[in-house]
């Protein structure tokens, strides 16, 4: 969108740093603040009283839009004030807030009352750092904004600083709060538990809040930092959507409110539960970010603006890794696992990765099990030395022989645990989460250490770069298989032990900053029992996660639609394992595995040396197929055309490359029933004056289906399949190339 800006002459100091168009404005007369970006603007000002009200979050409004200074909004009855009726941006517990405050303090003195109004602000390149201050004491907020100029997602965070004499408490702190004004709305929100993760649950917006957090020191199965409200008549491809994301991997909180005057509000932060931080004189604190975006075309029109937002913008960009930093599509790979769980060797492992290798796979990690006394989980963790046993000459001949066959290493590691039965245990038994004198309670035998010390900080950081700078390592997988329980520290007073919530996760970000500083080739990728780990905070420091141990290929497809709403593809690992598979028992094909699996970055999870010639040979086909469109999977737009929740009989997923020369569509039956065909596939996003050809990679096109054929004809007539295509779990790949 063409915009021009014409600067007034008092407003010519912030012009100087803002371009022609630019994305951040504030005009002092109506003390309004303007965010644009994309297709979205947000705006809030300064109201009559001295709050940063919001005004507007939606599609982009024309330049010559303006707003009148805020009004704030006034009082219904005497139970609700003006204060609590009002949507402010970051709203102090005090002065009779009733909804979530954004901060909760208790000063010294025992006064716990908190109103922030504007004190000053500086425009930035893409956004401004707004200053709230409180209207009597010392206790200053810097609201951080940034939108991107291309997708309109917006990045919100907040510094707290006590310029007080005397400590202040922080009991509660949202990264941000969004506003959305009375309507019909949906909620959308991630949940699951171990091996049943990325449920999308949709409900009605009704009065009264909704509360999606983490209690357990990360980011959890259970439910993910992750929100869309969609506007009444909105679904996949039609109609508003607002939607964020909570950038923290610690003990989190998401409520949607809908308020006494039925306007909606998303408050986003750590979470306050059991939550205390002590800021000393001085002393400043930062939140987590809270993204936000707005997308006027439905769920599916979301993610796309996230998947491409979080390639752009959170996903590490590595330097030294080729031309441009920018992430590129994973390396295919092969992980022991499934394979071999524990009973890792020397030998075992490089008959694995003979057989990885002549499959085409680019990778070969080793997972659990080298490390220690690891026979099982019940020891070693805390001891990251190689077991002689299993590997009499070190990691060495077991990494040459991996390079010689063309793959490059990665290895298991779960650093911030540790089993009672370790020589590090036996050493430091202080060193974990712990109450004196209280059980500890152990999960898979295994305890939490208390990475917020800076003696465990500093030991699991030398390991780890002893470990990469020993032994040619390109790939660590970083897991973390319990929740925490009796979070105590008690190296500290007792009044600031709780500020474990916050040091632990900075500890963990500070560790992978580190290990990124000194090994910048180094990939990572977040796990956790499968997807426990996945956020925003942690995707800044890490190339791929982990998303679920349900390696089922059916059950696959429904988790992988559940994360795409978050999360890119480009993340999204996704092994092929042996069938029947161990959890539903269920019998499927090598092509409905591998196709199932190709749908995100792919990896290979079986015990190789138990399949045959053919299933070799059709993995080997279809991994050389799948390098050839990876690109254009994993980076591309994805658009769900058919999803396989409620026990949909189809789905389908389809993907098209930045300048739409490529896409490539996914097709999988559950089970045929009444001997339905599959139905005709109407395509999405190619040009539709371009010709595209349609090649096949698995699966055949209903006879007559042209070679060659306008996206305006895939997309409006559709794409029918073989009837033969009845049955069982069976899958199909297409590709399209434009001539
Ligand atoms: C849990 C992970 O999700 C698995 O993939 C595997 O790495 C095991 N831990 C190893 O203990």
């Amino acid at each position: 969108m063409l915009k021009t800006f014409s600067c007034l002459l008092a407003l010519m100091t912030v012009c100087a740093i803002a371009s022609a168009e630019p994305a951040a404005t504030f005009d002092p007369t109506s003390k309004v603040f303007r965010l644009d970006g994309g297709d979205a603007s947000y705006v809030f000002g300064v109201n009559s009283r001295g709050e940063l009200q919001q005004l507007y979050w939606g599609g982009r409004l024309a330049s010559s839009d303006h707003f009148p200074q805020a009004v704030p909004m006034p009082a219904r009855a005497s139970f609700d004030s003006s204060y609590t009726n009002t949507p402010q941006e970051y709203a102090g517990w005090g002065a009779g807030l009733f909804v979530e405050p954004a901060l909760k303090v208790t000063f010294a003195d025992g006064n716990r009352d908190l109103v922030l109004h504007y004190d000053s602000h500086t425009l930035t390149a893409n956004g401004a750092d707004v200053v709230l201050k409180d209207i009597k004491r010392n206790i200053l907020v810097t609201l951080h904004y940034a939108i991107d100029p291309d997708s309109g997602i917006l990045s919100r965070s907040a510094t707290i600083e006590n310029r007080e004499a005397q400590p202040v408490t922080i009991e509660q702190a949202a990264a941000a709060a969004w506003a959305l004004p009375p309507a019909h709305y949906t909620l959308n929100y991630l949940t699951g538990r171990w091996a049943g993760e990325w449920t999308l649950t949709q409900e009605k917006l009704d009065p009264g809040e909704r509360v999606i957090e983490s209690r357990r020191g990360s980011t959890g199965h259970q439910t993910n930092p992750w929100f869309a409200i969609q506007s009444g008549n909105s679904d996949e491809n039609h109609g508003e959507v607002w939607f964020g994301a909570l950038a923290w991997s610690g003990s989190w909180r998401i409520t949607v409110e809908q308020d006494q005057l039925d306007e909606v509000r998303v408050t986003g932060g750590f979470n306050p539960f059991d939550f205390g931080y002590v800021l000393h004189p001085g002393q400043s604190f930062d939140t987590p970010v809270f993204y936000g975006g707005y997308a006027a075309n439905g769920l599916g029109s979301a993610s796309r603006l996230l998947h491409h937002f979080e390639i752009a913008h959170v996903l590490p960009h590595r330097i030294g890794t080729g031309d441009s930093a920018a992430p590129k599509p994973r390396p295919v790979i092969y992980n022991s696992w499934e394979a071999t769980e524990f009973n890792v060797d020397e030998a075992g492992q490089m008959a694995l990765a003979e057989k990885a290798a002549a499959l085409g796979v680019d990778r070969f990690v080793m997972d659990d099990g080298w490390f220690g006394q690891r026979k099982d989980d019940h020891a070693g963790l805390g001891d990251w030395y190689v077991n002689q046993q299993k590997f009499p000459h070190g990691l060495k001949p077991l990494i040459d022989k991996v390079h010689a066959l063309g793959m490059d290493f990665g290895l298991w590691v779960e650093p911030e645990m540790v089993n009672p039965d370790s020589d590090l245990y036996r050493k430091h038994p202080d060193w974990v989460l712990n109450f004196p004198g209280r059980p500890r309670s152990e999960q898979r035998n295994q305890l939490v250490l208390n990475l917020a010390r800076p003696d465990v900080r500093a030991y699991v950081l030398s390991f780890l770069d002893k470990l990469v700078t020993e032994n040619d390592i390109a790939f660590l997988k970083w897991d973390y298989n319990r929740n925490w329980s009796e979070p105590g520290w008690d190296q500290l007073a007792p009044a600031e032990q709780k500020k474990v919530y916050v040091e632990f996760t900075r500890s963990l970000y500070g560790i992978l900053a580190e290990l990124e500083r000194k090994h910048p080739k180094l990939e990572i990728e977040s796990c956790s029992g499968g997807g426990g780990r996945v956020d925003l905070g942690i995707l800044k420091y890490t190339d791929e996660v982990w998303p679920s141990d349900n390696t089922d290929p059916f059950d696959r497809l429904t988790q992988q639609d559940g994360f795409t709403y978050a999360y890119t593809p480009q993340v999204m690992m996704a092994w092929v394992t042996d069938s029947p598979h161990g959890l539903n028992h269920r019998t499927t094909s090598v092509t409905y595995r591998m196709l199932s699996s190709m749908q995100g970055s792919l990896g290979i999870g079986a015990n190789l040396a138990k399949w045959n010639d053919d299933e070799m040979a059709t993995a080997k086909r279809l991994i050389a197929a799948y390098h050839q469109v990876q690109p254009t999977i994993v980076q591309g737009s994805l658009y769900r055309l058919i999803s396989p929740r409620n026990g949909s009989e189809f789905s389908a997923t389809q993907t098209v490359n930045h300048d739409k020369s490529q896409s490539v569509v996914f097709l999988f039956i559950h089970s045929t029933q009444e001997e339905r065909l599959f139905p005709r596939l109407k395509l999405n996003g190619l040009d539709p004056a371009a010709e595209y050809a349609l090649t096949s990679i698995e699966g055949k096109a209903q006879a007559g289906t042209p070679a060659t054929a306008s996206g305006a004809w895939w997309m409006n007539h559709g794409l029918d399949m073989d009837e033969e295509f009845r049955g069982d779990f069976l899958a199909a790949a297409f590709r399209l190339d434009r001539r």
